[in-house]
């Protein structure tokens, strides 16, 4: 069966036959309450979903998302994903890189996106300095995002040198997504926004994805890597792989939305689709309401109470 657009993924989503449907039976939350997202149900985007759309070559779609309104877009549109990244560094708190970002910023604009989705899987970023020093220093930034924010997932970057904490956030019940090739928080390691997996770095790319596979976790992102090695890296891992500049050979995409919305001032990376202008959208509006506002045309009687 192929599946082209999220809306009918979305309508083909309750039937996934699950790898051991037997003993993968989804019952109706027993202490679902009135909050949309809590009475979801079996709707709701697992990360069992992910195998089960790799192994039926169904695409996986993602977006970044900070807040509630834009999450609710993404969740109606049938988006399989949300990321609260840590690019919210750069999106929403305006720094440079996404260095400094820190957990107590992003527990905020997870929450919000958490309670405003009733069907996408809310994966939230672990910032530079929260996870590198060791697994229990992982396990302890995790375990805010699940309890503070009502993740549903995490995400950290780094291959081999994250196994170990991919590792024991997986045996706490956490589920987590991988994120190598570029890895922006080690932007300054790396020396710059660098394609990465060229050359003898596909060796490495490959020795990275089977590590954080071996590691549990159930999905990886790979960052700005050539076509050819993500999609040999897709072929040769039983996890989905999630493009960021990946090319069509991977699992599933994803895209920053200010990114792909057309938000974002000045360049913007060579794999971003923008499929929207909605920074002149809101330019004109914001004239229109100052043209209005200085010559008296608003707020009109229509407007006003008697
Ligand atoms: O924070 C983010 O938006 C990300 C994606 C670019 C993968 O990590």
């Amino acid at each position: 069966m192929t599946v082209e657009s999220a809306a009918e993924y979305t309508e083909h989503m309750p039937e996934f036959p699950t790898p051991d449907a037997a003993n993968a039976v989804e019952v109706q939350n027993p202490y679902a309450s009135a909050t949309p997202s809590a009475a979801a149900g079996p709707k709701r985007v697992r990360t069992r979903h992910f195998q089960n759309a790799k192994q039926q070559g169904i695409p996986i779609t993602g977006l970044t998302s900070y807040d509630m309104m834009t999450a609710q877009i993404f969740d109606q549109a049938g988006i399989d994903f949300l990321l609260v990244g840590d690019s919210a560094g750069n999106n929403v708190f305006g720094y440079e890189t996404t260095l400094p970002v820190t957990v107590d910023e992003l527990i905020p604009l997870t929450r919000a996106v958490a309670r405003a989705v009733t069907r996408a899987l809310v994966v939230a970023d672990m910032p530079f300095g929260t996870y590198e020093t060791g697994p229990s220093e992982a396990l302890h930034t995790a375990v805010r995002f699940m309890k503070e924010a009502q993740a549903h997932a995490v995400k950290l970057e780094g291959g081999v040198r994250s196994r170990k904490q991919i590792s024991r956030i997986v045996s706490a019940g956490i589920p987590v997504m991988a994120h190598i090739g570029f890895t922006p928080q080690s932007e300054h390691g790396l020396g710059g926004h660098m394609i990465q997996g060229r050359g003898p770095g596909a060796e490495q790319l490959i020795k990275d994805a089977l590590a954080v596979q071996d590691a549990g976790a159930f999905a990886v992102v790979l960052e700005m890597v050539p076509s050819g090695i993500a999609a040999e890296v897709t072929e040769r891992l039983e996890i989905p792989t999630i493009g960021v500049g990946a090319g069509p050979g991977v699992d599933g995409q994803l895209m920053v939305w200010t990114d792909f919305a057309g938000m974002t001032e000045g360049r913007v990376p060579r794999f971003v689709r923008q499929y929207a202008n909605l920074r002149s959208v809101l330019t004109d509006a914001v004239h229109a309401f100052k043209e209005d506002v200085d010559s008296g045309a608003y707020p009109g009687p229509e407007h006003s109470y008697e």
